[in-house]
């Protein structure tokens, strides 16, 4: 019986684990995967996309900003990313006169460009492997806590060694949780410029109703430019891009900053994130949506101030269904459960592997332990940071920090500060969801979490309003101040230190401080510990999986989550089968966006300008062969967030298109990926062009790519 469920075991395992469309590929080690890429139709070589002695494709990718990819398209450091990644950026630059979300903008000269103080590209310019060093002198013997300090130490000594010879900026990370380090060099360029934009209707098609959906029609782009010294900047690689489209099987792949997985974590934690955690988010913000969308119906001007509150919460809410159901439907827990079955019994084969089968034990209390702390944390995030007043009073509150000692001079910058705050808060403050807001969170968090681990303000409900949270949300927004943009500019200008006890009183700062002050003295501190103890025994539990995968599974190559940095991943396009009965094609195109056309619903209004284009199928050489407009497509590249912008590539290195989301049926593949489900969404380049070139008339950008017909 052992015997045979070991057997079931093995090949429940084996079917999950060989998965040729899995990974995210550390592009110096990219040798070992040449032989595979090519097989699947790859033209190129491996040195082609990851070299330090020639230019090579990584010389054409940047980190845009803090969270995107972005790639270059010209000799003069013309940058693509999407228009989601550029947000910030083209709202930064809008006015009531330039509204370049709602109208798109187009620099027709170089001096239209326009500055983007404080932005950011980062290249990697050479990742050297130096875990030997970071490592040395650590044993089995060596305590975590010891550990991790002769880590920092060596990493210190690393970095200021190496900073010595060299202008590029310099980082160690950590791959494989702490099982293998790599010095970087990254050359950081700040001096960049927007330089186009499509009109919000076409860069955010869909808006949040087609956000992680497939199928797709959003033009998700914008255009930057690296200047250095002044000037564009010369690359030492650009992108050519590729106007033959892409067809069912094709092979591709992405180059690009994934930020964060989780695909080695054990069962426990497994669920623990997408069944214990994950429901309680999506519950308390799916309330929370219906209430802005209650209100953004019936008021444009409502529908405007929540409009990026909503995408914000929004982002997450579905992307957390899409894990629950993909995590439920393909098996993630079970699958997990029998690697480990199978662990467990390499563990014990050897003395020397118990380590690693001890480590895996230990996970379920530290999990147990941690759950209290991670729902409270959740609850005081979700729950109690939701209602915008006592965010809002929770900032206001470090005023009370105010003594008469404090120099006068730090008092007027946090005023400054604060008002700064204060106008942002009132811009897009709409009460009455506020309220409501209020009212189910805090009948929520009251339910959820016990009388003796809650914040001191819920039970005082139950005390002082006999358990009528109405009672209490009415006396809260009826007697604070922080809901009058007058009261609260009248406490900031005439601020001094006596108005300290007036500013406690107030009923929204008792309630922030409340839930902040037991957050800060009871969870916080436990939930770090509990982390710790948790990236330990993941650590040590990565290193065992090193060990017995390349044994029990030779074929299955294993590759580090995601760390923002730089990574390959590679994959062939293709539909998919979301549920029985349903089957997605690989393409859309722009008749999907005359289909969703619709002038009453903001997400899916159509410029005239594109339907006069459309009706005279005025594709020039953009068109698919097919003659239609495609728009977007999907493949099965492994992607995740910070992937967006990144360059998907053809099997000779040509530009396709840019990744910009994936089918929230396949989300889970932060955890667990099945190549079944898991597929990522591009805008296809030749939509790109076709806007810049025929919709805006930007063909000074056109003229400088250089196109492959
Ligand atoms: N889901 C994509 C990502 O995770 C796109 C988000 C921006 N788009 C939106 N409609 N909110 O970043
Ligand atoms: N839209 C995501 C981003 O901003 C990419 C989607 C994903 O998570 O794969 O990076």
């Amino acid at each position: 019986m052992k015997k045979l469920s070991l057997t079931f075991a093995i090949i429940f395992v084996l079917t999950s684990i060989v998965r040729a469309d899995e990974g995210m590929w550390i592009p110096a080690l990219l040798q070992k995967n040449e032989a595979e890429m090519q097989a699947m139709g790859m033209k190129i070589t491996a040195d082609d996309i990851y070299s330090i002695n020639h230019s090579s494709m990584k010389d054409a990718v940047v980190l845009f900003g803090g969270g995107c990819t972005g790639e270059i398209v010209s000799e003069q450091g013309l940058l693509l990313t999407n228009h989601h990644c550029g947000y910030d950026w083209i709202q930064k630059h809008s006015t009531i006169e330039h509204d370049y979300l709602t109208e798109g903008f187009w620099a027709m000269t170089m001096e239209e460009e326009l500055a983007c103080p404080g932005l950011k590209a980062t290249m990697l310019r050479n990742m050297v492997d130096v875990t030997d060093k970071v490592l040395e002198n650590i044993t089995e013997e060596t305590s975590d806590e010891e550990r991790a300090e002769i880590i920092k130490k060596h990493i210190k000594s690393i970095i200021e060694e190496a900073q010595k010879d060299t202008e590029y900026k310099v980082s160690v990370e950590s791959f494989y949780i702490g099982n293998q380090y790599f010095l970087m060099y990254n050359e950081v360029f700040d001096d960049i410029r927007m330089v186009g934009a499509p009109p919000s209707n076409i860069g955010k098609f869909g808006g949040d109703t087609d956000n992680w959906v497939w199928p797709r029609h959003t033009g998700d782009f914008s255009i930057f430019r690296i200047y250095k010294d002044g000037k564009p900047y010369k690359p030492d690689y650009h992108f050519t891009i590729s106007l033959k489209g892409v067809e069912k099987d094709d092979f591709t792949f992405v180059f690009g900053y994934p930020a964060r997985t989780n695909e080695y974590l054990p069962a426990v934690a497994v669920n623990q994130e997408a069944n214990v955690i994950y429901p309680v988010v999506v519950d308390l913000r799916t309330q929370i949506l219906d209430i802005y969308n209650k209100y953004q119906e019936q008021d444009p001007k409502v529908r405007i101030q929540y409009a990026s509150k909503h995408a914000g919460l929004g982002n997450g809410w579905k992307k957390w269904m899409g894990v629950i159901e993909g995590i439920r439907n393909f098996k993630g827990i079970e699958k997990k459960q029998a690697f480990e079955e199978t662990f467990i019994n390499w563990c014990q084969e050897t003395r020397a592997r118990m380590r690693y089968m001890h480590a895996l034990r230990d996970f379920d209390a530290v999990y147990a332990e941690y759950e209290k702390y991670r729902m409270a944390t959740t609850y005081f995030t979700e729950a109690g940071l939701s209602i915008e007043l006592i965010e809002f009073a929770a900032n206001m509150a470090k005023l009370s920090e105010v003594t008469k000692d404090t120099p006068q001079e730090e008092i007027d910058k946090l005023i400054s500060e604060l008002k700064a705050v204060s106008a942002a808060f009132f811009k897009d403050y709409y009460q009455p969801i506020d309220e409501e807001v209020a009212l189910t969170m805090l009948e929520d968090y009251r339910a959820a979490q016990p009388e003796d681990f809650r914040p001191e303000i819920l039970n005082e409900i139950d005390k002082k309003f006999k358990g009528d949270v109405k009672a209490y949300v009415d006396f809260l927004f009826g007697k604070t101040m922080f809901t009058s943009e007058e009261k609260v500019n009248k406490l900031l200008d005439g601020f001094k230190p006596s108005k300290v006890k007036k500013l406690e009183k107030d009923p929204a700062v008792v309630a922030a401080n409340s839930m902040m002050d037991f957050y800060v003295e009871n969870v916080m501190a436990k939930a770090k510990e509990c982390n710790t103890k948790i990236n330990n025994l993941r650590r040590v539990y990565m290193e065992g999986q090193m060990k017995m995968i390349p044994e029990v599974f030779p074929e299955k190559r294993l590759y580090p989550d995601a760390n923002f940095t730089l990574r390959v991943t590679y994959g062939k396009v293709g539909g998919f089968k979301p549920k029985d009965a349903v089957e997605y094609r690989h393409y859309t195109t722009l008749d999907g966006i005359m289909q969703k056309e619709n002038p009453n619903i903001y997400d899916y209004v159509v410029t005239d300008r594109l339907r006069e284009l459309y009706n005279a199928k005025d594709y020039g050489r953009y068109a698919d062969k097919d003659g239609s407009m495609h728009v977007a497509f999907i493949a099965g590249n492994h992607t995740t967030g910070g992937n967006s912008g990144s360059p998907i590539l053809n099997a000779e290195g040509q530009l396709l298109g840019l990744n910009f989301d994936r089918t929230w049926e396949g989300t889970m593949s932060d955890l667990v990926y099945d190549p079944s489900i898991c597929k990522n969404i591009s805008v296809d380049i030749r939509y790109v062009l076709f806007l810049i070139d025929k919709y805006a008339g930007c063909t000074r950008l056109i003229d400088e790519m250089t196109i492959a017909e």
